[in-house]
């Protein structure tokens, strides 16, 4: 017994001081001193040995178990703080190293004008109101005296869905859905995208956006809408800021005119941003044509009004001194950083 002993003993303390995990260490625990471990089995063995032997030889199996207890609570130990060494090691933080930089996103300079827009005509008793980018030709073209073959038709070409349907060219057609409630007075703007067949360059998109506005009351006069439009660019482009109205042609407003601002970098003199005119165009307006009224069902010997259609991102490159359209739908972020 006392051979065994010895040999049990040196492969346990051998396996303890070569294991390098205290999964390892609770193998060695479960193979040397567990139920059906070396050791346990020796002490079992103990029946065989003569009674007066016995206290003896169970003496020196106890001491033995006491030592390998010993040694593999110090291993355990040890490879415990091992463990935590490396954990530290690794899990260190350097706090001289820069911080990651984050970068806030923000709005795009079209929707920063839109909103700013919003902001002014909200100020003025307006109400904000969307349309169906999918039209029917009506709304797009007929109820806005634009029947079929009229040329105005061809200036708009665009993506028809049937013969019936298309996608807006205008939002215009957002006119007649607000004159159809039939909850006057209305004002209204009402912003969205548009469709056209044009070529992309640097001022035009085949999509691009509209701000739609419109005005019906009774006596409502052309003075009304300088003064509402002028008021409007002032707030927009500066309190200096000029406007000056151009006769013009549309369908759906007679008289109809466009609408320049004095040129808000050279305030008029003639630069290269308005191209020496002194003046840039930004919208097109005019009085409802009486028409239009009564096919929406309203009486035009009762009410007048004037609406006007802006593209907004043509405000936005004036606005912001851009001089290519197409910078706005790149999303270049070196672009957008700026505003
Ligand atoms: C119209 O669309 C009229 N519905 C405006 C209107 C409304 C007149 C109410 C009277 C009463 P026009 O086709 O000119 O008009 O377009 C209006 C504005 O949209 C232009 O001044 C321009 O700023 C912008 N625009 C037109 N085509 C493009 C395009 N391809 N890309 C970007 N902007 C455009
Ligand atoms: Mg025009």
């Amino acid at each position: 017994m006392d051979e065994q002993l010895k040999l049990i003993k040196e492969e346990a303390l051998s396996a303890i001081a070569a294991a390098e995990t205290p999964e390892s260490l609770n193998d060695i625990r479960v193979n040397v001193l567990g139920k059906k471990g070396s050791l346990t089995a020796l002490l079992k063995g103990l029946r065989d040995v003569a009674p007066e032997d016995r206290p003896a030889a169970g003496q020196k199996i106890n001491d033995v178990r006491g030592e390998i207890e010993k040694a593999l609570a110090d291993a355990q130990d040890n490879a415990q703080k091992k463990e935590q060494a490396a954990r530290l090691a690794v899990e260190q933080i350097d706090v001289t190293l820069p911080a990651k930089h984050h970068t806030g996103g923000h709005s795009h300079p079209c929707t920063i004008a839109l909103r700013e827009m919003e902001r002014i005509f909200i100020g003025m008793g307006y109400e904000v109101v969307e349309g169906p980018e999918i039209e029917k030709d009506y709304y797009n073209f007929e109820a806005l005296n634009i029947p079929a073959n009229h040329p105005a038709k061809d200036e708009q070409d665009t993506f028809y869905i049937n013969a019936d349907m298309l996608l807006r060219t205008q939002t215009s057609s957002t006119q007649i859905h607000e004159m159809e409630k039939g909850r006057i007075p209305i004002r209204m703007i009402s912003p969205g995208r548009v469709y056209r067949a044009d070529e992309v360059d640097a001022t035009h998109s085949p999509v691009f956006h509209q701000v739609e506005g419109l005005v019906v009351d009774k006596g409502i006069t052309f003075a009304d809408l300088k003064g509402t439009l002028a008021e409007f660019s002032r707030q927009l482009f500066g309190p200096e800021t000029k406007v000056r109205f151009r006769p013009h042609h549309f369908p759906f407003t007679e008289p109809s005119a466009e609408m320049d601002v004095s040129c808000f970098k050279c305030g008029g003199k003639g630069c290269s941003f308005c191209k020496g005119e002194g003046w840039i165009e930004i919208l097109g307006c005019g009085m409802v044509h009486p028409h239009v009224l009564e096919m929406s069902g309203i009486d035009p010997d009762e009410y007048t009004g004037f609406a006007f259609g802006v593209g907004l991102e043509r405000i936005a490159l004036l606005k912001y001194g851009i001089d290519d359209m197409r910078l706005i739908y790149e999303n270049d972020i070196r672009f957008l950083e700026q505003f």
